[in-house]
C-alpha cells in the first residue's frame, strides 16, 4: 500500500494527510474548496514546523513529508490510483453516502474504502457501495498528529483481511489501533458523549457551576481538560448531533440530549467556533472565562 486518497481537507483531513505524508505514503489530498486546500498545506506545514522546533524532526524530513503530498478538486483523478481512501469530509449523512457512491465508480477495483465518520453507521456507508466488505471505519483523533488512537469500526460485512491491512497500516504511522464494531457511537463517543451529557445535566439541574464541574473532573479523574470544556473544543453541535445518533439508534432515554445542549445550539452557542460556549472564547483559547450565561447559576 503506497498511494493514499483523503477527501476533505479540514480539521481531521489535513492532520492525516500529514501523517501518511510523514510516513512516506503518497498522499492525494482532495476537497471541493481550492481555499480549503491551500489552508490544508499552510497548517501541515506549520505543524510539521512545531514538529521541529521540538526537534522530532528535521528540516529535511519536512521538505519530503510536503512534497508527498499532491492537491485537486476534482475527485475522479484524485482517487483513481489510491490502494486506500480515507474520507474525511463535513458529518453529513447524504454527502457521505453520495461520496462513496462516487468512490465506488472511481477508485481501483482492490482499494479500501476507509471512513473517519465520529457517528455514521460504517454499515451503512458500505451499503452504498458494491464493495461492503472493502469498507471500513479509520477513526482518528484530534488533533490527528499528536494522538495516539485509531479507532478500527468493522461494518457489518468487513472482511477480516481488510481489517488486518488497516490495522497493520495504523502502526506503520506509529498509531495504536483498536477494532471495534460498527453500533452507534462505536466505542469511543457511546462512553464520551453521555459523560459530556450529564456534566450539562450537572450544570442545568444547578448541582455546580462550569468551573466547579470541569475541576471536579480534571483534577479528581485526572483528565486533561473538564468535559463541558471538551465539548466547546468538539462543538456543541457536533456533540447534540452524535448524542441524537446514540439515542435514534438504541432507543434509550438515557441518551436524551440535556435540554440546555439543545437551547444552547439553537442559539448559536456552539463553543469554540461560535466564540462562546460554556465558556467565552473571544480572547483566544487560553483564557478560561466562564460565559455570562454561566456567571450565576442557572436556577437562580
Ligand atoms: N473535528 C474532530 O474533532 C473530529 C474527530 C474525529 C472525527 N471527525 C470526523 O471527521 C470528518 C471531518 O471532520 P472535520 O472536523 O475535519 O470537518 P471540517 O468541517 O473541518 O472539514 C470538512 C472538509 O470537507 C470538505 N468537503 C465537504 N464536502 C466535500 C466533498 N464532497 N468532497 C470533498 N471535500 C468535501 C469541506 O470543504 C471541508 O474542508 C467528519 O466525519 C467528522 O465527524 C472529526
Amino acid at each position: 500500500m503506497k498511494k493514499i486518497a483523503v477527501i476533505g481537507s479540514g480539521t481531521m483531513g489535513n492532520g492525516i494527510a500529514h501523517v501518511f505524508a510523514q510516513h512516506g505514503f503518497l498522499v492525494s489530498l482532495i476537497d471541493i474548496s481550492e481555499t480549503a486546500l491551500q489552508k490544508a498545506l499552510q497548517t501541515i506545514s506549520k505543524n510539521l514546523d512545531r514538529m521541529i522546533a521540538k526537534g522530532n524532526l528535521t528540516e529535511t524530513q519536512k521538505d519530503d513529508a510536503l512534497q508527498h503530498i499532491k492537491t485537486t478538486t476534482d475527485l475522479m483523478t484524485g482517487v483513481s490510483e489510491a490502494d486506500l481512501i480515507v474520507e474525511a469530509a463535513t458529518e453529513n449523512v447524504e454527502l457521505k453516502l453520495k461520496i462513496f457512491q462516487e468512490l465506488d465508480m472511481y477508485a481501483k477495483t482492490e482499494a479500501i474504502l476507509a471512513t473517519n465518520t465520529s457517528s455514521i453507521s460504517i454499515t451503512k456507508i458500505a451499503a452504498a457501495t458494491k464493495r461492503p466488505a472493502q469498507v471500513i471505519g479509520m477513526h482518528f483523533m484530534n488533533p490527528v498528529p499528536v494522538m495516539k488512537l485509531v479507532e478500527v469500526i468493522r461494518g457489518y460485512a468487513t472482511s477480516d483481511a481488510v481489517t488486518q491491512t488497516i490495522m497493520d497500516l495504523a502502526i506503520k504511522l506509529d498509531k495504536v489501533p483498536t477494532e471495534v464494531n460498527d453500533y452507534p457511537g462505536f466505542v469511543s463517543n457511546r462512553i464520551l458523549m453521555p459523560m459530556i451529557n450529564e456534566a450539562i445535566y450537572t450544570l442545568y439541574e444547578g448541582v455546580a457551576g462550569v468551573n466547579e464541574i470541569d475541576t471536579v473532573m480534571k483534577l479528581g479523574m485526572s483528565h486533561p481538560m473538564g468535559p463541558l470544556q471538551l465539548a466547546d473544543f468538539i462543538g456543541l453541535d457536533v456533540c447534540l448531533y452524535i448524542l441524537k445518533v446514540l439515542h435514534d439508534g438504541f432507543g434509550n432515554p438515557k441518551y436524551a440530549p440535556c435540554p440546555l445542549l439543545v437551547n444552547m445550539v439553537q442559539a448559536g452557542h456552539k463553543g469554540v467556533k461560535s466564540g462562546s460556549g460554556f465558556y467565552s472564547w473571544q480572547h483566544g483559547t487560553k483564557d478560561l472565562i466562564v460565559a455570562d450565561r454561566f456567571k450565576k447559576s442557572l436556577k437562580s
